[in-house]
């Protein structure tokens, strides 16, 4: 695995069309639709840093991968895995009982799933001082991937390439994007870039933080005294931020989460209307005095790391790929991304956003209603606070409605959009859009990369 060098596993497709061709004496060339062509390998981004991809080609019945796109999933975290997460629990072909899913994007695009920052995932690094500390490290070791990546599968320099995200990964795809935007500028990368999605993004966290209240007052889970509580911490975080002082903020972000615990009856910070109770406020905040930074941690990635879909990536998935080190575990070094990133956490990549907008890149923001830890009302507020010129005009539209069924009045989102921007409102969903609101989703990207 030198840096930037392309391998070559042998493709199953070839495999079965080499079946099918002896079968057939080579008179018909079959289209598997069942199973598609899956390739994944390592690229080695840094010393001592390789990040591994996992690509499945796009299996619709009628179409050709050629003629849809490619779209990149970014999970967040900073540490949550997306050939793990984003693949078997919101968008892949298989669920984490590797069964198949109706709502997969695979039907409708090419799917790449990369383990980013490095100790992500199956990622991994071979010495502490490798893990990535600020997203500029992040946007750079992406574009040795994605270089790579174009380099040795120049069918897809043409096709449409999106990178969809969520939360922290929403803050790695607008810092990507403008990397790639200038990368493609320069002619250092190969490929088609069309746009990001950004869901459920840390975009501006202190913008979330400042909405928790407000948001959890309307929704019938603070009282008055709950509400002035939260106000008092989120307005501390305000400062910290102001200060640029991010260690503080992202400390008192933990804080802020307490205070909401205690006075929420442990509300589920991904879902609101789904409770759950098995980490209870007053053991937190024994916890919270030790170490505030792990437990930080382990609140934000238990759920992308769940016990079976652990045993799954380490079990049947880890025979599977064959390329994974022995002595390396999926996940196994995801805290340590997490806590390497602690200075970066809290910084607002708003301007970002505003530098891919006036580039033209398209730009799609997406947000489940049902989420609180970035609940809409928070990325409303930074949009609000763009300096892209055509934002007033954006502003002044009326939204739209959409069903999934068009026999059906279930209203399932709002979409706004003009020019280069546009922002759905999830009806419905929780943090993890594509978990909550498959069909939704898969509707919406469509709809982003122009095939509805
Ligand atoms: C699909 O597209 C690729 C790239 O354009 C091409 O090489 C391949 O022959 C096509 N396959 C079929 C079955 O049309
Ligand atoms: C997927 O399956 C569910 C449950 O079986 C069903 O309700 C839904 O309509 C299906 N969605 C699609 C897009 O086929
Ligand atoms: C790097 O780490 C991997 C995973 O733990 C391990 O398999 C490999 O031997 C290490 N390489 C070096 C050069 O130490
Ligand atoms: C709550 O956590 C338990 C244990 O991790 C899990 O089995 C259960 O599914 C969770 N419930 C919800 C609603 O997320």
């Amino acid at each position: 695995m030198e840096l930037g060098r392309c391998s070559y596993p042998v493709p199953r497709l070839l495999l079965l069309l080499l079946l099918l061709l002896s079968l057939n004496g080579g008179a018909v060339l079959s289209w598997p639709t069942e199973e598609g062509k899956e390739v994944w390998d390592y690229v080695t981004v840094r010393k001592d840093a390789h990040m591994f991809w996992w690509l499945y080609y796009a299996t619709n019945p009628c179409k050709n991968f050629s003629e849809l796109p490619l779209v990149m999933w970014l999970q967040g975290g900073p540490g949550g895995s997306s050939t793990g997460f984003g693949n078997f629990e919101e968008i892949g072909p298989l669920d984490s009982n590797l069964q198949p899913r109706n709502t997969t994007w695979l039907q409708s695009a090419s799917l790449l799933f990369v383990d980013n920052p490095v100790g992500t995932g199956f990622s991994y690094v071979n010495t502490s001082d490798a893990y990535t500390r600020n997203l500029d490290m992040v946007a750079s070791d992406m574009m040795v991937l994605l270089r790579t990546f174009f380099d040795c599968h120049k069918e897809f320099q043409m096709i449409p390439f999106y990178v969809f995200s969520e939360s922290y990964g929403g803050k790695m795809a607008a810092g990507i994007g403008l990397e790639l935007h200038k990368a493609l500028q320069e002619g250092s990368i190969k490929c088609n870039f069309a746009g990001v999605a950004l869901g459920d993004s840390w975009i501006s966290p202190v913008d979330s933080v400042l909405s928790w209240g407000p948001y959890l007052y309307s929704m019938s889970l603070l009282d008055d005294q709950g509400l002035a509580e939260v106000a008092k911490v989120a307005e501390q975080v305000l400062n910290a931020v102001n200060k640029g002082d991010y260690m503080e903020a992202t400390r008192l972000w933990g804080e802020a989460e307490m205070v909401i615990e205690q006075n929420t009856d442990g509300v589920n910070f991904y879902n609101i209307l789904t409770k759950n109770t098995t980490v209870p406020a007053k053991e937190s905040s024994l916890e919270f005095t030790q170490s505030h930074l792990v437990h930080l941690c382990q609140r934000h990635m238990r759920h992308l790391q769940q016990d079976a879909l652990s045993q799954l990536m380490n079990g049947p998935i880890k025979k599977k790929l064959k390329i994974i080190p022995e002595d390396y575990s999926w996940g196994a070094q995801a805290t340590n991304v997490f806590m390497n990133m602690e200075g970066d956490f809290m910084k607002p990549v708003t301007s970002i956003v505003d530098e891919l907008l006036e580039a033209g890149v398209s730009v799609t923001v997406y947000n489940g209603q049902l989420d609180l830890i970035v609940d809409t009302i928070g990325q409303e507020a930074w949009v609000r606070k763009l300096k892209w010129p055509e934002l007033s005009t954006f502003n002044q539209l009326k939204w739209k409605a959409l069903y999934i069924d068009p026999r059906s009045s279930e209203t399932s989102a709002f979409v706004k959009s003009y020019k280069n921007l546009a922002f759905y409102w999830i009806l419905r969903a929780g943090h993890m859009v594509p978990a909550d609101q498959g069909a939704m989703a898969l509707k919406m990207m469509r709809l982003v990369t122009q095939q509805e």
